[in-house]
């Protein structure tokens, strides 16, 4: 295993809102039953963000405590990366929002664009930015408001959805910890298939596009599905490759946290019991950008990930983007 690493997570912290929607209150808002929803998805429970809630708020209560464990001033932040799909305004960025929240004045802030690998495109932009020379101290945030443009009269959907917001700050390594691979990757003839259709310069928002319901997420469910399958085994496979590993060097996988089932087929691809799967979309459900960096902030709060431990980050989403990070804690 590789032994030289330019950059390590160095703080972690997460926060979703208070609020939690069940299964069995979603059975009194669409034609659904928990069974259904627990028996497809696996989950039971989501967080739903009040209106007076936004994304920069729950970026910046994930991001102090994750500046907190790492014991950096946020004036100390070189860059801010915000990864979302549900910015708090279109423009400014919500990274710009952040970094007025926490006074990080000589920080450069901004958005990525990458659904639910956003946070691993984030991680994966720092690490390349520390292995510059030119950067130190980075924010990577992956939070989503989707409860906020989830249509809930489309039970296909609103079950789905949570939010949340979870942080790393990434600084050059200390020799002993640090990220190993990262592979990013995306595929736009599937822009369809998951996708928000209005709010952008292709329709701009008017009566008729509220009316058409064109503000809220549509997906075609069975077929995001397959592709889902199929991209995080390949991004899972393909990443342990190119470090030259197998599954049994590893110590835990974080998977994005979509659908129980897509996390078990992954699993199965590369051979690794789910004992060293990590899983709370029970508890969330799917948050986008947000899951991966709530599940890792959860895992070592439990002790399930600790020093030393080789762990395989993997995502896919809406694009669609694939994303696998693979780090030595
Ligand atoms: O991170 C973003 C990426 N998104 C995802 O990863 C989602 C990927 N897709 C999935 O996780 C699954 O496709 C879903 C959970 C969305 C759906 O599960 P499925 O096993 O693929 O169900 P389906 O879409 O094939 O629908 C099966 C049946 C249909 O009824 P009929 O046609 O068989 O009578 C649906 O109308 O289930 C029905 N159905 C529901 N029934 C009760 C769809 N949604 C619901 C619901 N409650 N909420």
């Amino acid at each position: 295993m590789q032994d030289k690493y330019d950059s390590m997570i160095t703080g972690l912290g997460f926060a979703v809102p208070e609020k939690i929607l069940t299964n069995a209150d979603l059975e009194k808002i669409v034609d659904t039953t928990e069974e259904w929803i627990r028996t497809r998805t696996g989950m039971s429970e989501r967080h739903v963000a009040d209106e007076n809630t936004a994304t920069s708020d729950l970026s910046t209560e994930a991001a102090k405590k994750a500046l907190a464990e790492a014991k950096l001033d946020a004036k100390d932040l070189d860059v801010i990366i915000v990864a979302t799909v549900t910015p708090d305004t279109p423009f400014p960025s919500t990274g710009c929002y952040v970094q007025k929240n926490l006074g990080a004045v000589n920080a450069a802030a901004f958005d990525i664009s990458a659904a639910c690998s956003g946070f691993l495109y984030g991680l994966t932009m720092a690490d390349n930015l520390i292995k510059s020379g030119a950067y130190k101290n980075i924010l990577v945030i992956g939070a989503e408001t989707l409860t906020k443009i989830t249509d809930w009269t489309d039970r296909s959907t609103c079950v789905l959805f949570g939010d949340g917001a979870g942080a790393a700050v990434v600084q050059p390594s200390d020799g002993e910890s640090g990220i190993i691979k990262t592979l990013i990757k995306s595929d736009g003839r599937l822009t369809d298939l998951l996708i928000m259709p209005g709010g952008g310069s292709r329709i701009p928002a008017t009566h008729e596009s509220i009316d058409q319901r064109l503000h809220y997420i549509k997906m075609e469910g069975q077929d995001v599905f397959k592709h889902a399958v199929k991209a995080m085994g390949g991004a899972a496979v393909d990443t342990l490759k190119a470090a030259g590993i197998t599954s049994k060097e590893l110590t835990l996988m974080i998977p994005h946290q979509a659908n129980v089932r897509i996390i078990q087929a992954t699993a199965k691809r590369i051979k690794l019991p789910m004992e060293q799967v990590y899983i709370n979309v029970d508890k969330y459900g799917n948050t986008s950008a947000a899951s991966i960096p709530i599940a890792l902030t959860e895992a070592k709060e439990k002790g399930i990930l600790k020093k030393g431990d080789y762990c395989l980050l993997v995502s896919f989403g809406g694009g669609f983007t694939i994303g696998a990070v693979l780090f030595k804690y």
